[in-house]
């Protein structure tokens, strides 16, 4: 939708978005038909709109619920932490008096062009905050720690748009567990240029803050598969995933956790306080360095260090006979195939002081974390 188009959508952004969820759901549309709600009425609203709620939440918790949640639009959030997911937009919501300092946030989706929310805390999460009249100033604050904390303060102009430039924010585990979050699970973080994508933080082990961007837990997932799917995430974060070489390479350079178990239950922890993944353009290929203390087995993932990524499809090994991402059905950074495979149909890893190749049992997990500096 270009910019002429939103300008034009701005007067009926609320019409519009009636209209939208008209052809979806009748029964959504006769929520926003009814939706003159005042914020002290938020306990009284049907549940038509309200469809989840939850006490006892922070905000990145309840903006979260509501980012992973397809049928949310919007959330009401109360200082007392209580969370409600609604799913349309209200109109005419003012300051509630029962409930001073909270807000009403909506999410900004493709289909939701509202202009002059407030921007807030969690803009990092791309949510307005509705009620916002022309003059009002925002604050527009990344939620990203220090060093990169963005603030810009923009004031609602006469046409509808904030003044100024938006910041492109980001933000991942390791911010959302500076922000105090430390549950692990499944969280909507937010990166340059990829934009929202969900992640599992481990947010408990090894200090917290985790991205992790690999895991074979129930050993469900099919990871025999091409290039193309590797550049994006592969089944399911909840459960075994691969995140994807692009986000990868948005979330890195960073310290990485390697853990892997032995068929007979062992499990060994390899840590390496650099890992990056190059973008497309150099084939993804890999820089890991500096074995770290507190590792338990041997350093076998330097033998990856500066290869491409290769895939069944995409051969990018130096082992002229043998494809080895197609040998062992699975994606990696291979250089010959005989170092490690975590993604194989049968995943090994070989250990260099003697040459054994040892097969691997689930869990398997890749964590990383960037370094604040
Ligand atoms: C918010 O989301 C919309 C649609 O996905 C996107 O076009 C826009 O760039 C996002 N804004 C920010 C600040 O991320
Ligand atoms: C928007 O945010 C600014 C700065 O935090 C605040 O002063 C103002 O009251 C907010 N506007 C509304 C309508 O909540
Ligand atoms: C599992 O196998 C490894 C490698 O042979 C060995 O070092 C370790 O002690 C074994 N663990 C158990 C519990 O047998
Ligand atoms: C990436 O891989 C392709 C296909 O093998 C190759 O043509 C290209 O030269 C590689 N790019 C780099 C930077 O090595
Ligand atoms: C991976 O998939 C390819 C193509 O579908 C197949 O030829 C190959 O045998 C599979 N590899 C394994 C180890 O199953
Ligand atoms: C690659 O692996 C094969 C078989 O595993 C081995 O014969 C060969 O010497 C290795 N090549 C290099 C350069 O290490």
């Amino acid at each position: 939708m270009n910019c002429m188009c939103q300008r034009w959508l701005l007067g009926v952004a609320l019409l519009v978005m009636v209209t939208t969820l008209v052809a979806v759901d009748p029964s959504r549309y006769l929520a926003v038909r009814q939706s003159s709600f005042a914020l002290n009425q938020i306990e009284d609203l049907p549940d038509t709109v309200v469809y989840r709620s939850v006490e006892h939440h922070t905000l990145i918790h309840c903006s979260n619920m509501c980012l992973l949640d397809e049928s949310c639009s919007s959330f009401f959030y109360s200082l007392s932490g209580y969370c409600q997911l609604h799913n349309v937009v209200l109109n005419g919501l003012t300051q509630p008096s029962a409930h001073p300092g909270s807000h009403y946030y909506i999410v900004n989706n493709d289909n939701t062009d509202i202009n002059c929310g407030n921007a807030t805390e969690v803009e990092c999460h791309n949510l307005t905050m509705s009620g916002t009249k022309v003059g009002d100033t925002a604050v527009y604050t990344c939620l990203r720690t220090s060093p990169d904390v963005i603030t810009v303060t923009q004031t609602c102009a006469s046409d509808g748009f904030w003044t100024g430039e938006t910041p492109d924010c980001e933000c991942d585990c390791r911010d959302l567990f500076a922000s105090g979050v430390t549950t692990s699970g499944v969280y909507a973080i937010h990166l340059l240029k990829k934009g929202r994508i969900n992640i599992f933080c481990d947010m408990e082990q090894d200090g917290g803050g985790w991205s992790v961007i690999q895991r074979r837990d129930t050993d469900t997932g099919d990871f025999n598969r091409t290039m193309t799917d590797y550049r994006n995430t592969i089944g399911d974060v909840s459960s075994d995933y691969w995140f994807g070489l692009t986000p990868m390479n948005q979330l890195t350079p960073g310290e990485i956790v390697l853990s892997f178990h032995l068929q007979n239950g062992t499990e060994y922890v390899l840590r390496y306080s650099e890992f990056d993944v190059k973008p497309a353009g150099n084939n993804f290929t890999v820089v890991v360095s500096e074995y770290m203390t507190g590792s338990t087995w041997e350093d076998v993932f330097s033998e990856q260090n500066g290869q491409q990524f290769s895939a069944a499809d995409y051969d990018q090994d130096t082992n002229e006979d043998v494809n080895c991402a197609l040998q062992t059905g699975g994606g990696w950074w291979y250089r010959n195939c005989s170092s490690m495979s975590l993604n194989g149909v049968n995943a090994f890893i070989v250990q260099p002081s003697t040459g054994m190749s040892f097969s691997i049992a689930p869990p398997v997990v890749m964590k990383i974390r960037r370094v604040v500096t």
